[in-house]
This record gives structure tokens, sequence and C-alpha cells, in this order.
């Protein structure tokens, strides 16, 4: 046979990976193959792989006779929207993408090269876990690639989609990786699967309901995303990387922004309710300050209580975390604090500017949150605010209670600027519980004791709850009327534009996990 005809039949044989048979059943699952999601995900005509012809090199249980040319993994490098990335996508039609040797080392090579050459990686996980017949070669694969997780955390983007199963230990490398994408129906993690615990625990459970991608959406938190389909997982790959730089030595990269003088909003000063116990959407405050359809949040549907995600500002990247007063008043619990303490750590890491918005009544109270350590969990929070390094600015829309704000990016933690509307409360507590602790012998002992409450709850509200006190020392930069805020958030972004803050030397710091 010719040489070149001899290198096209070889490469022909590579892009069927485990044959047509397995590539229909693949498609009657309503899973798209390896190749067609690189196709997907990556700018036409700029894919070039590397290690299609790679095999295994296991003789074990027959494995001599079966051999696929790129050993269930694609993997290479492209362009999404014109910048770089490196990707690996699991082939489930050879060996149900099991994870061995020669598989394991072509993940860790596209890892290498990301890390040298400071690009996103990005993960299509589709695969039955360490391939049986390998042993305990296809462990060492795996904590190969943990490795490499973990050294990459913080330099370069992760990217981890779930695409069909992901189970045993193969879930710990897209929990190191920055964000999770699961699709629906189709896509499944767990450490031990739904026989296991029925033998262990006599639990019936479904591999949907143990750790589909709902599950992990609403109940756990484990994924960030959870996707109607595959191409709706894709497009939120494309999207999440629009908001990052390549690496952490870079900057986001900025959309071209012409301001059209619309900068006053004056739609925000109708969101706070006249009551202020009374709840409003904080997505709407998000929306009305940003740039249009901008906000793309993240961990939706889990902890709802606080609300992350990615935006711009004429044109530049941010983080937000904002308070929702919608769920559960918007109390810090421990989910939250999870929830923001790892968002800000990503932002920060990765030079994304930080934007907070705060309606806090302070940590939520009981048994259920003090005996799972709401303590440590809120430290989560403290310590990443603290840390972090990037501009970072606080808007009070209301409430900013007790310890909680402190936590919520106060400036006594390190933030910028801190701004607050005009409806902003600052104080240590609700003016009703101040009032029944401070004037507690006066209450009980006044003839109408509910009149002398309510008397006292006045006085303490008068002098605490808005944000004057907080302003004439300095804790406020600036009271402003909520229609200026978004001109107010984009002169002070700019002029944090160039700052420069150090943390003091250090090996790492202990953040309270
Ligand atoms: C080798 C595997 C495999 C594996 C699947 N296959 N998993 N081959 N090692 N781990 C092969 C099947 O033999 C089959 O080959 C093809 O992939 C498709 O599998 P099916 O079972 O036909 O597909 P489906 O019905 O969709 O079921 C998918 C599945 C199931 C749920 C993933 O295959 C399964 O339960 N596999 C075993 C999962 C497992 O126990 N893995 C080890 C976990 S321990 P043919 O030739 O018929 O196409 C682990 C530890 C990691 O991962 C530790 C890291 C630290």
């Amino acid at each position: 046979m010719p040489k070149n005809k001899l290198l096209e039949k070889k490469l022909a044989e590579a892009k069927l990976g485990g044959g047509q048979d397995r590539i229909d059943a693949q498609h009657q699952k309503g899973k798209l193959t390896a190749r067609e999601r690189v196709h997907f995900l990556i700018d036409e005509g700029t894919f070039e792989e590397i290690g299609a012809l790679v095999t295994h090199r296991s003789a074990d249980f027959g494995l001599d006779k079966q051999k696929f040319l790129g050993d269930g993994v694609v993997t290479g490098y492209g362009n999404i929207n014109g910048r770089l990335v490196y990707v690996y996508a699991q082939d489930f039609t050879v060996f149900g993408g099991s994870l061995a040797e020669a598989h394991a080392a072509k993940i860790s090579r596209i890892m290498d090269l990301a890390m040298k050459n400071g690009a996103p990686v990005i993960g299509l996980n589709d695969s039955g876990g360490a391939r049986i017949q390998e042993g305990v070669v296809s462990l060492g694969g795996y904590a190969d690639i943990f490795y490499r997780n973990t050294l990459a955390s913080g330099v370069i983007p992760q990217l981890s989609a779930i695409m069909g199963p992901c189970a045993g230990g193969a879930v710990y490398s897209p929990a190191i990786t920055d964000f999770i994408l699961m699709v629906e129906n189709t896509s499944y993690m767990f450490v031990t699967g739904p026989n296991v615990v029925k033998t262990v625990t006599h639990e019936k459970v479904s591999a949907e309901d143990l750790g589909g991608a709902i599950t992990h959406a609403t109940k756990s938190g484990v994924t960030d995303f959870a996707t109607a389909n595959e191409l709706e997982c894709i497009n939120s790959i494309k999207k999440l990387l629009s908001y990052m730089p390549q690496n952490c030595e870079e900057e986001s990269p900025v959309i071209a922004y012409d301001s059209n003088g619309d900068e006053c909003r004056e739609a925000l000063n109708g969101i706070i309710p006249e009551n202020p116990n009374h709840p409003y959407d904080i997505r709407e405050v998000i929306e009305g300050v940003v740039d249009a359809d901008s906000f793309f949040e993240v961990k939706k549907d889990w902890a709802e209580n606080i609300v992350v995600g990615f935006s711009r500002l004429a044109g530049k990247s941010i983080g937000i975390v904002a308070n929702q007063p919608a769920n559960m008043a918007g109390v810090l619990d421990i989910n939250s604090s999870k929830k923001a303490a790892r968002f800000v750590r990503f932002c920060d890491a990765f030079n994304i500017p930080l934007l907070v918005f705060e309606d806090v009544p302070g940590f939520l109270p009981g048994t259920e949150q003090e005996w799972n350590a709401i303590i440590t969990n809120g430290a989560k929070l403290l310590y990443a605010f603290s840390e972090a390094t990037v501009p970072r600015i606080t808007v009070i829309t209301r409430k900013a209670y007790g310890g909680a704000y402190d936590v919520m990016n106060s400036k006594h933690i390190g933030a910028d600027m801190n701004f607050a509307w005009p409806t902003a409360e600052i104080a240590v507590m609700g003016a009703k519980g101040a009032a029944e602790i401070i004037f507690r012998k006066e209450i009980k002992s006044a003839k109408d004791s509910a009149k002398k409450l309510k008397e006292k709850e006045a006085e303490y509200e008068q002098k605490f709850t808005d944000p004057y006190r907080a302003a004439a020392r300095g804790y406020v930069d600036e009271v402003i009327k909520p229609q200026d805020t978004r001109q107010k958030l984009i002169a002070a972004f700019r002029m944090l534009k160039n700052k420069v803050d150090k943390l003091p030397r250090k090996k790492h710091g202990n953040i309270p996990l």
C-alpha cells in the first residue's frame, strides 16, 4: 500500500472510534460522539488532533486483540471564538470511554501543553471509569490527572463538561476543576452507583436521582450548570470562557462599549419595597446595573439565597456576588457561604474584579446550621473576600446587619469602595431584636410593654438603620441614588484598573476547609 494511503487508512480508522455500530448506539442514547462534540465546540477548521494513533499496550483479558486507534479519547487544541484552548473528549464508543494508561497519558499530555502555553483546558467526560482490564495502571492514570488538575488550579481555567457517565474516583478530576457543566438526562456523577448504594445503605435510587444533572444542580451544588442538551452545554462552555482570561497572568477580553449616554438607570429607584421586610429579586438590581444581557449566573438553582455569576460593565468582565432577599430573606448560611467563597476565589485567581450587592439580615440561626459548622463555612467567605486582591466594590442596597456586614466585602476586609443606597440599614442587628435586648428591663417594667417595645424599636431604627452613621465614619464612601449606581461603578472600576495589592509572603494560606 502506498505510504500516504496507509496514513489515510489509519486516520479514517481512528475517526471511527469503536465502529459504526457503537456510534449508532451512542446516537440512539441521544448523545453525540466525542468528535462531534469537538466539532461543535471548536472554531471551524482550527482543531488539531494530538495522539490520534495512540493505542494501549495491554495484553490482559484479550485486550491485545482489541486495539482502537486513539484509545478512547480525542485530544488536541484549537480555538474558541479565536482564542486557544486545549481539549480532551472521551469516546464512549471505545471501551465505554474507560480510562487506562495510554488514554490517561494523552490527557496528561495536553494538560502539560496547556500549562506551558497558558491556555484553558476543557474536558468532555463520557466514561465508564477505570478500564477494568488494565487494573492498577488505570488508577495511576487517574492520579496523574488529579495531580495536574491541582497544579493547574489558579494558573489556567479548567472546565469539565459531563456528557455521560462519570463515576467512582473519576469524579475527582472534574471536582478539582473550576466549573462543571452537566447535561440533563444523559449524564451522571457519583462516587458509588445505585447498586452499591442499595447493598450498603438499602436505599433504592435511580442513577438520575442519585447523581443526574438536576440532582447536582439543586441538591449537592456539585455542578455549576445543568443544561438541557449537549449543544446547550457546549454553548455554555463558550459563553463561560468569554468572561475569563487565558491564564492567571492575563486579563479577560474586553468588548467594545459605547455608553450612548444611558448610564442613568431610573428603573433602579423603584426596586426596593417600601416595607423593609418585603422581598425583591436582586437579579432586577444586577440586570439594571450591568451591560444588557451580560449576566451569566453560576449555580443558579443551589443556595438560591445568594446569587453569583459573571457579567460585564462597560464591556469589562466582572464577577458578581449578591444576597438574594427573595430567598430566605437573603440570609447567609452554610451553602450560600460556600457557593460565594468558591466563586470569589475563582475571580480573584483570574484577575476578574468583584462587585457585591448587599442586602443581608445576618447568618441563619439554628441547630442544623451550627451542628453542620456554619462557623467554619461562613469563615470561608470571610477568608475568600479578605485575601482577594482584585478590585472590589460593594453596593449596600438595604440590610447590612451584624457579622454579615463585615463578611460581605466590607472595607474593613479590603474592599476598595463601598457605596450605599439611601435605603441602606447598617447596624448590628434589626431594630426589633436590638430594642428587645438593650431595653429589656425598661420594656418589661412598662405598663404597656408592647407599646414600649414599638417606641424603643423606632428609636433604634432612627439612630442606626440608615447609611449615614457608616458614611460619617467613612465605612461607606458615598451614599448614592440607585439610578446613579451604574455610572458610579463604571467610574470606580476604571479608577481601580491598575490596582496593585499583594498578600504577605507565605507558602499558602490555610482557608477553613
Ligand atoms: C472497560 C468498559 C468499562 C470499563 C464500560 N465498558 N465500562 N470497559 N472498563 N470500566 C465497555 C463495555 O464493556 C462495553 O463494551 C462498552 O464499554 C459500553 O458499555 P455498556 O455497558 O454496553 O454501556 P451502557 O449500558 O451505556 O452502560 C454504561 C456503564 C456500564 C453504566 C458505564 O458500562 C458500567 O457500569 N461500566 C462499568 C463501570 C465501572 O464499574 N467502572 C469502574 C469504576 S471504578 P462493548 O465491547 O460491549 O462495546 C473506577 C475507579 C476510578 O472508575 C478510581 C480513580 C481513582
